[in-house]
């Protein structure tokens, strides 16, 4: 896909040459002042009935007289802000899905929001509606002709534009990276699939890439995301990449992603209904992997370190069993007493390993609970901070990026249910508050720095008709990572 600004004034977009003219409208009218031939035909087609600017609306004319573009789109946002210009984007450019339409410009008009946010959404929406899931399916059918988008943009706002249009097109390359990976389905994106995708990755943007193996895991005491591994036949990776952008001295963001990249639950095995889904259960991965994608490609001065712990949750006689007490790499011991609260044991030896980069913050990323699903359903990713600096961060990073988060507490007293006879912990506690006590566990290996933590149960994937991974949250943690650049 080719992105690039195209100068144009808003009293001349008729003269534009291109396969399709999208004009994406905020408010009730055009302004004055704006393109008569392109100000008539849409008060020609609203007195016919066919358009109005009310938000949703999109029409196609067809070879307007007087204009150079194939093809107009006029598309209603209805209101000025950044979520209406996407939601008018994504119908505007649901009008050419599937037809001949290579060359799209985009002009947007009466906005609020500004050229740049504009811009990156515009590369985002064009980039998801071409994407098309085919490692497994070649015979899948292409989404359309499009393969080029001019942003119109005055000479006042080509500097703001291109850095959006740059900004949208990495944080695009990450979504469809972390879509791919977590569609593709278990018996391919193994464990040491993820690590060659990471390899792949750093050797392409000259990233560090470390992969351990089994015997590296033990030799650091990760006791507990052992215990979760070892019902598997399929090996375990341990996945640690470092983006150097900043002197060696400046303490990196760290991003650590749960990868477990088939979750059956284990002896305490889940339900048959929908746990083909349990495929996506590395969507923390995918998102940490797609977001150092990003930032590969956006070369901010910050140190990134990103890490993985990717396995399979799998039963079998060698696997861990609810009762069993294992020791984590920081010492303290946990009573498992649901082998499908495996995330969490995972995880907190993925926490307990980036102490030793001495962090300036560490986010974790996890499908880590059903609760969550049922908290904030599809709409907004759990969020959990150590700070409220660090939430109103997280919080503006998804805020900016359409990709919002919804921070939920952790009180000392939703610690309670992790009490345990036999350990320091039990892995769960009662099913009430299900996401937080699930956070309040991770919070006990994530004492030594900054912390935050996103539960994407609910948000990483869609399920039914539309079945597939959203690559959420790619777009919050690289608004996030570039927040963090001093
Ligand atoms: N991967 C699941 C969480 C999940 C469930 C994500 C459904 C999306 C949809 C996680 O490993 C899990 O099984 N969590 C359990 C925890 C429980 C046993 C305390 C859950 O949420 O049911
Ligand atoms: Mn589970
Ligand atoms: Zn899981």
């Amino acid at each position: 896909m080719d992105f690039r600004t195209l100068a144009a004034s808003q009293d001349a977009l008729a003269g534009i040459s291109a396969d399709a003219l999208l004009l994406v409208v905020a408010g009730d009218k055009l302004p004055a002042g704006f393109d008569k031939t392109l100000a008539a035909l849409a008060a020609d087609a609203v007195k016919l009935g066919d358009f109005d600017f009310k938000g949703g609306r999109a029409l196609t004319l067809h070879r307007p007289a007087g204009v150079k573009a194939t093809r107009l789109v006029l598309a209603a946002a209805g209101k000025g802000s950044l979520k209406a210009a996407r939601a008018a984007l994504n119908a505007a450019l649901g009008q050419l899905k599937g037809r001949g339409a290579a060359h799209a410009a985009v002009a947007f008009v009466g906005f609020d929001a500004g050229i740049e946010a504009l811009a990156e959404q515009a590369v985002q929406a064009t980039a998801e509606s071409v994407y098309v899931y085919r490692h497994t399916k070649p015979s899948a059918p292409a989404a359309g002709a499009l393969s080029k988008l001019s942003l119109v943009a005055s000479k006042d706002e080509a500097k703001a534009a291109k850095a959006g249009l740059a900004r949208g097109e990495a944080i695009s390359a990450g979504i469809e990276l972390a879509r791919e990976c977590a569609n593709r389905p278990g018996n391919c994106a193994t464990p040491t699939f993820l690590a060659e995708q990471v390899k792949a990755l750093g050797k392409d943007h000259g990233i560090k890439v470390e992969v351990l193996d089994q015997k590296a895991v033990e030799k650091l005491g990760m006791g507990s995301f052992l215990a979760v591994a070892k019902g598997s036949d399929e090996p375990l990776r341990f996945i640690v990449a470092r983006y150097e952008g900043a002197a060696k001295a400046v303490a990196p963001v760290v991003l650590v992603g749960k990868g477990i990249t088939f979750d059956s639950g284990g002896i305490s095995l889940k339900p048959g209904a929908e746990m083909d889904e349990m495929k996506f259960d590395m969507g923390g991965a995918a998102s940490v992997l797609g977001t150092l994608r990003a930032v590969a490609e956006l070369k901010p001065k910050l140190n990134l370190v990103v890490v993985i712990a990717a396995c399979e949750n799998m039963p079998s006689g060698r696997a861990v069993k609810p009762g069993d007490v294992v020791t984590s790499m920081s010492g303290q011991t946990i009573e498992i007493l649901n082998t499908d609260a495996e995330g969490r044991l995972i995880l907190c030896d993925a926490l307990t390993y980036v102490e030793r980069f001495k962090p300036a913050v560490v986010v974790d990323v996890a499908t880590l609970t059903g609760a969550c699903v049922i908290a904030l359903g599809g709409v907004r990713s759990g969020m959990y901070a150590s700070d409220d600096e660090l939430a109103a961060a997280l919080s503006a990073a998804g805020d900016a990026a359409l990709d919002p988060c919804w921070r939920l507490p952790l009180d000392e007293d939703y610690d309670e249910g992790l009490k345990s006879n036999f350990a320091d912990m039990a892995n769960v506690g009662s099913r009430a508050g299900g996401s937080i006590t699930a956070a309040k566990f991770l919070q006990r290996y994530a004492s030594k720095y900054r912390w935050g933590h996103l539960d994407i149960a609910g948000t990483a994937w869609k399920g039914g008709a539309a079945k597939g991974a959203t690559g959420r949250p790619v777009g919050l943690l690289t608004h996030f990572v570039l927040s963090q650049a001093k």
